[in-house]
């Protein structure tokens, strides 16, 4: 059983969206596949663009779940979680399931959630089972909320359903199958896990909550304009609210150096605007670009200063069989 399920790319509203804020995010196309056969117990095995080591998981014969290097099991545990909840679902989950990632882990990138629904659709496939799209979306956000502590709907529906979707609390809304301009992503060189960043966030709120609260509101109103704009088709709109975004981002104390020089190197490359995409704190900024000329040339100047950058298409379907 095979599936390939797309990366995501959030335009706007991260983090405020997890205090009920909208969001906009992209399904594109960089791909998670994941193929599970039939074996005597399960194994995991991973690979992600940038991390060598790759993870290997495994149950034992006592039940127990060991993982190749003991400190990575909790970073790693949406693996675990994911098959647990594909038998819950009705799978039996001995099986080996290799997975390839063409992200890194804490990319920004929703990386945890393409990986969870592979492996969902994988062992239930697998079964004979076959939940439909929503289910698969539902059981997404089970594991990340079990694994983050805290999950939005973005991640697990863009994955699953694919095109541009807005995200305001428990309603999804499908923008379209894709966005103005073109899209350049660049890897800072670091991870930034979602459940860091996350705390991190709620730290500062219980912190200087007023202010926080002010900073998510303006996210939420520039996520609106992201989703005026989508549907105008207005990509100079667009990449000035994505400017405003990243300043507030910035706010909130999840950019850094690295993601800070991706997006003034962007910026003066031509972008009509840049931020960071998802959790921050490491991960990914992305770039918007009138034309693709001038995005791959971007690309190419990030690179040669030690990045990892792509020039992505949107995608208007979510994970495929
Ligand atoms: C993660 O891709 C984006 C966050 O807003 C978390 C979430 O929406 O669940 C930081």
């Amino acid at each position: 059983m095979e599936v390939r399920v797309p990366l995501k790319v959030i335009l706007s509203g991260e983090h405020a969206v997890v205090y009920g804020h909208p969001a906009v995010a992209a399904a594109v196309d960089m791909w998670t596949e994941v193929s599970a056969e039939p074996h005597d117990t399960t194994v995991i095995s991973t690979r992600y663009f940038g991390f060598e080591a790759g993870i290997r998981v495994k149950r034992t014969e006592d039940g127990r779940w060991t993982v190749a290097s003991e400190d990575l099991l909790d970073e790693f545990s949406y693996l675990v979680e994911a098959v647990k909840e594909a038998e819950r679902m009705g799978a039996d989950p001995d099986a080996k399931i290799e997975i390839r990632c063409e992200g890194p882990p804490g990319s920004g990138l929703g990386t945890s959630a393409s990986v969870i629904c592979g492996i969902l659709v994988a062992l239930l496939g697998l079964s004979g089972v076959e939940p439909d799209r929503d289910e698969i979306r539902r059981a997404v956000r089970n594991v990340e909320k079990r694994v983050q502590g805290r999950a939005s709907w973005t991640d697990a529906t863009v994955v699953t359903l694919g095109g541009v979707v807005k995200v305001k609390g428990d309603d999804v809304e499908r923008l379209g199958e894709g966005i103005p301009g073109h899209v350049l992503v660049c890897y800072s060189g670091t991870p930034g896990p979602t459940a860091r960043a996350l705390r991190l966030v709620e730290r500062l709120r219980e912190e200087i909550p007023a202010i926080v609260d002010g900073v998510m509101e303006e996210i939420g109103n520039v996520a609106e304009g992201v989703s005026e704009a989508v549907i105008e088709g207005d990509a100079s709109k667009m990449g000035s609210l994505m400017n405003v975004n990243h300043g507030l981002l910035s706010a909130l104390g999840v950019s850094t150096r690295e993601l800070d020089e991706i997006v003034n190197v962007a910026r003066n490359c031509g972008a009509l605007g840049a931020k960071v995409t998802g959790a921050g704190t490491g991960g990914c900024a992305i770039a918007l670009f009138e034309d693709r000329e001038t995005a791959e040339r971007c690309a190419a100047t990030l690179e040669a200063i030690g990045y990892e950058a792509w020039v992505v298409r949107t995608v208007s379907d979510g994970y495929r069989t």
